[in-house]
C-alpha cells in the first residue's frame, strides 16, 4: 500500500506531468493520475513514479476510480486536482449541452466525489494538516464570454476550495492555483497570443515551474487555507 501519496490529476501532459515530475523530485510519493496513456506517463513511470488511469467522464466512472485509490493508498499527504477540459462554448446548443457536462464531470464532479470520498484518508504529517489544491484558472475572476462553460464550471471550482476549506479543517487545508497565461494551447492564434502577452503586465508566457513554485508553497506552508494564489504575471489586473 502506498502511504503519504500525493495524487496529482491529469498528469498526462504539460502542467500536471511537470507537477509530478517535481513533486517526485522534491521527495514526495506521487501518484500520477492520467487519461490517455502519454510518451510523458511513460517517462513518470521509468522515474519509477506510480500511475493510475480513469476517465472522468461521469459518476460512475468517479465513484470506481476512488475505489482504485482506497486499494492502492493507505493515506494521502496531498490531492492536487489538475485535470481540465478546456474549449470554447460551441454556438450549437446540444453541442454545448454536452460540454456542460463533461466540463461539469471534469472540473467538480471528479473534485468533489474524489475530496469526499478520501477525506478520512487525507492526513498531515507532524501535527501539520495535509492539502487539497484546485488548480483553477483567472476566469474565474474576470471570465471570458467565448469560454463562459469552462469558466463557470472552473468558477464551481473555486467555490467548492473555499466551502471545503470551512468543512475539512482543521484537518485538511484546501486552496486554490489559478494560473493565467502559463502555457499556450492550440485554442490560442497568433493574434489571441499577442493580445494576451499584451495584457499582461509581466509581458510573457510563464512556463510550468511557477505553477509548482505555488503549489510547494501551498504544501509547505501550515497556515494557509480557503486562499487562491494567481500564477498569471498580473493578467487578471488589465484581463479584458
Ligand atoms: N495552460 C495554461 O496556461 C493554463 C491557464 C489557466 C489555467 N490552467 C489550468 O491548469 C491546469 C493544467 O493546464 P494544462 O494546460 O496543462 O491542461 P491540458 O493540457 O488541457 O491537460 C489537461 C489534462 O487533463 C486530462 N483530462 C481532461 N479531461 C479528462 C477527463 N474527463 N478525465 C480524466 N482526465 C482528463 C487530460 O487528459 P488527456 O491527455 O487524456 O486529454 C490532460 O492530461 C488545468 O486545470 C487548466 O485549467 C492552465
Amino acid at each position: 500500500m502506498l502511504e503519504n501519496t500525493v495524487l496529482v490529476t491529469g498528469s498526462g501532459r504539460r502542467i500536471g506531468f511537470h507537477l509530478a515530475s517535481r513533486l517526485h523530485q522534491e521527495g514526495y510519493a506521487v501518484l500520477a493520475h492520467y487519461r490517455t496513456h502519454t510518451d510523458e506517463i511513460q517517462a513518470l513511470h521509468n522515474l519509477g513514479i506510480e500511475t493510475i488511469q480513469a476517465d472522468f467522464n461521469n459518476s460512475a466512472a468517479i465513484l470506481q476510480f476512488v475505489d482504485d485509490l482506497k486499494l492502492r493508498c493507505s493515506s494521502f499527504r496531498a490531492l492536487i486536482h489538475n485535470a481540465s477540459s478546456f474549449a470554447p462554448t460551441s454556438t450549437e446548443l446540444a453541442v454545448a449541452a454536452e460540454q456542460y457536462e463533461q466540463f461539469f464531470n471534469v472540473h467538480m464532479m471528479a473534485p468533489f466525489l474524489i475530496n469526499q470520498g478520501l477525506q478520512s484518508l487525507l492526513l498531515g504529517i507532524d501535527d501539520n494538516p495535509a492539502d487539497i489544491i484546485h488548480i483553477t484558472d483567472i476566469n474565474v475572476e474576470n471570465p471570458t464570454p467565448r469560454f463562459d462553460i469552462y469558466g463557470t464550471t472552473k468558477a464551481g471550482l473555486h467555490n467548492m476550495m473555499l466551502v471545503l476549506a470551512k468543512k475539512f479543517a482543521p484537518q485538511i487545508k484546501v486552496n486554490a492555483i489559478a494560473p493565467g497565461p502559463v502555457l499556450f494551447t492550440e485554442q490560442h492564434s497568433q493574434e489571441v497570443q499577442q493580445q494576451m502577452l499584451a495584457e499582461t503586465p509581466l509581458a510573457k508566457e510563464g512556463g510550468v515551474e511557477p505553477v509548482y513554485l505555488a503549489v510547494k508553497s501551498v504544501l509547505e506552508n501550515p497556515f494557509l487555507t480557503g486562499a487562491s494564489i494567481p500564477v498569471d504575471g498580473g493578467r487578471r489586473l488589465s484581463k479584458r
